[in-house]
């Protein structure tokens, strides 16, 4: 897979990608992440990639040269199958979605800064607008670190356990069980006895029945999806 992020502040985006899962899926040629800076594809004097709004009001908007001719020479270069902005305004992300952005050749991820962006592009040249969640971040680069995260991990042979990403919480709507490791006692707070039997069976049972007590206790709403 590969992801090409669209940003103004590409330094927020150097941590994210640099360590554990995401490092080793690189290593391991499972994913190519490359992060523009759209500043680059500007042709103002001062590489200015903002400018007041139309109609006034306070807050400048992302301008829709930089943006165009960057996504241009991008899709002149290969094919897109998500061209995406990541908005407060946009769909809200689930693991259904990330589900499905994982199983994509190429994605296009765009990061929106200040008021806002020329709606031109969301009108010309995105695909889908994704949320993470009902509050405004400062830019939506941290947005797209999470989006890249949760879909990276899911591309087969990224994680050492295939079946640890199948068994995440939100996979078939439960939440995941509580786990324990050593010691089996720990100031007097034990291991349930369960978990200690060698019982596969027994064990298993317990875990769907931990999983659906909890999910019904703290997330009702995936049961009735
Ligand atoms: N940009 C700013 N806030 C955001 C959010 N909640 N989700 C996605 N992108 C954003």
């Amino acid at each position: 897979m590969r992801i090409d992020i669209l940003t103004v502040v590409p330094q927020l985006l150097d941590s994210p990608f640099s360590a554990s899962i995401m490092q080793r899926a690189q290593d391991k040629k499972h994913v190519q992440i490359f992060v523009h800076n759209i500043r680059d594809y500007s042709t103002a004097k001062h590489k200015n990639v903002d400018d007041y709004q139309y109609g006034g009001g306070a807050g400048m908007v992302m301008s829709i040269e930089p943006i165009a001719s960057c996504i241009d020479k991008l899709t002149s270069e290969r094919t897109y199958d998500q061209i995406i902005f990541m908005t407060p305004d946009g769909e809200m992300l689930d693991q259904k979605t990330c589900n499905s952005l994982s199983l994509y050749k190429n994605i296009l991820i765009l990061c929106g800064h200040y008021k806002g962006i020329d709606e031109r592009i969301r009108e010309h040249y995105i695909t889908k607008e994704i949320s993470i969640g009902s509050y405004v971040l400062s830019g939506g680069e941290l947005a797209a670190a999470v989006v890249v995260d949760a879909i990276v991990r899911l591309i087969p042979g990224v994680l050492n356990d295939e079946s640890s990403a199948l068994s995440d919480s939100f996979q078939d709507n439960l939440l995941s069980p509580p786990v324990y490791t050593r010691p089996p006692e720990f100031k007097g707070w034990r291991v349930p006895d369960i978990l200690l039997s060698g019982n596969t069976k027994a064990i298993e049972q317990w875990r769907e029945e931990k999983a659906f007590e909890r999910t019904k206790e703290r997330r009702p709403d995936l049961l009735n999806d």
